[in-house]
């Protein structure tokens, strides 16, 4: 196992009505002037909106309102944000939403509190050192961007989708009310699902040696996602299944589940390209690309992917043909997939054969170079990738 420190400071409320409790927890973090922040119409039109402002204002928080965050949000609404932010003097950010939401919040906390253009920090000419806190209240378990201290922006020039991470933009404290997601479609609950799937395979495919415990509290996850799944996808208003996903949402990417072991995310990187350029769900381009990865890397380490196989999926272990272990184990996964709804090729979220050269450029490798991970990966490879989820 290697080294690590593990710091995951975020307060969690978790469970029914908690929302109502957001003035009280604003000011316990020290928010008096505050900017509301969200995205479209659903926390509008849920009430959750009416219900979170009636707390501010019993609580005497003043708040400033800045709706209208898209999916895969773009850096326009942050430079808005900001702005808002430094004219109003204002001291916290409330997220009111999913991952994009979130990450648009922290996009804005770390750029009030820097001189230069906040995009510096997502194309890798500065890293953040502060920011204004940043509260949630969760709407999607998905990105987990609420026990994270990641941001995903697009930059609508080039539409460049680029990521930062800093403990600095951890959210102070996060309310996840599992009855919150149940107004969600079964398209974008199935969008969280892959992702919260993703984020642990992510780390489970490791180079690391010795990490059991970790291996084993992935694999938890998995299982818990496989047994989960169906249920809110046949019934909306699980309560209890909803729970579970919220829950592993956030522990699947706060990162109890991937300390003290070498981690990939080239799958990510490769799907950021996706939602980037034909704005799908970032759940639904990792459907496509996740399976097509795993093909790719699957020879580097047989056992690890035979060990998914039969502890994940139940498969039965061939002993003379592991390969053949490991195989079925990646096509379970993809079948899984598939039986929530999530699509499982390119052409499913607006891709096609003739954009491989232009996607592969955009993910931005010089010549020569390799994306680090499970294995690392050249232009080529990522092209193949591409190919291999046609
Ligand atoms: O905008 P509204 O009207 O709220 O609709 C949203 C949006 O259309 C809707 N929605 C959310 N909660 C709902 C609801 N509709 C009905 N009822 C509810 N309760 O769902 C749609 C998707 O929302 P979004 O916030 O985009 O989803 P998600 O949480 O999946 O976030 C995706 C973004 O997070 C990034 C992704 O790349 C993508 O940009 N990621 C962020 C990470 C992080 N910060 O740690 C890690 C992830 O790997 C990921 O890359
Ligand atoms: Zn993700």
């Amino acid at each position: 196992m290697n080294n690590f420190t593990f710091y995951s400071p975020t307060k969690f409320v978790f469970g029914k009505e908690t929302e109502n409790q957001v003035g009280d927890m604003v000011k316990e973090f020290g928010g008096t002037k505050i900017l509301l922040h969200f995205g479209g119409k659903s926390a509008e039109k849920s009430g959750l909106l009416g219900r979170v402002r009636e707390s501010l204002k019993m609580s005497n928080i003043h708040f400033v309102e800045l709706g209208g965050v898209q999916p895969n949000p773009l850096d326009d609404i942050v430079y808005d944000g900001i702005d808002l932010c430094k004219k109003n003097n204002l001291d916290f950010i409330l997220a009111v939403g999913g991952g994009s939401v979130i990450d648009s919040a922290k996009a804005i906390a770390m750029g009030v509190c820097y001189d230069g253009d906040f995009w510096d920090f997502y194309s890798g000419k500065a890293s953040p050192k502060k920011a204004l806190p940043v509260g949630t209240i969760l709407t999607i378990a998905a990105a987990g961007s609420e026990g994270s201290g990641d941001s995903v922006i697009t930059k609508k020039d080039g539409m460049l989708k680029r990521g930062t991470g800093s403990e600095c933009i951890r959210p102070r404290f996060s309310i996840l009310n599992p009855a919150l997601t149940q107004t969600l479609p079964a398209y974008q609950t199935a969008c969280g699902i892959t992702d919260i799937m993703a984020h642990v395979c992510e780390r489970y495919f490791t180079n690391t040696k010795n990490v059991e415990t970790t291996d084993r509290l992935c694999e938890a996850v998995l299982l818990a996602m496989i047994n989960e799944s169906p249920k809110v996808i046949a019934n909306p208003n699980d309560y209890e299944a909803r729970a579970n996903i919220m829950w592993a949402g956030m522990v699947a990417h706060n990162n109890i589940v991937g300390v003290g072991r070498d981690q990939d995310w080239n799958s990510h990187g490769i799907e950021h390209e996706l939602s980037g350029l034909y704005d799908c769900a970032h759940g639904a381009g990792l459907a496509v690309i996740m399976p097509a990865w795993m093909k790719f890397v699957m020879k580097h380490d047989i056992m690890r992917f035979a060990q998914f196989a039969v502890r994940v999926w139940g498969c039965k272990m061939d002993f003379s043909n592991p390969e053949k272990t490991a195989r079925e184990g990646i096509e379970s996964f993809r079948n899984f997939l598939n039986s929530i709804g999530m699509p499982a090729t390119l052409a499913e979220v607006g891709g096609n054969e003739k954009d491989i050269p232009i996607l592969v450029k955009k993910f931005g490798l010089k010549e020569g170079e390799t994306t680090g991970g499970f294995v690392h990966l050249t232009s080529n490879d990522i092209a193949e990738i591409y190919k291999l989820a046609l």
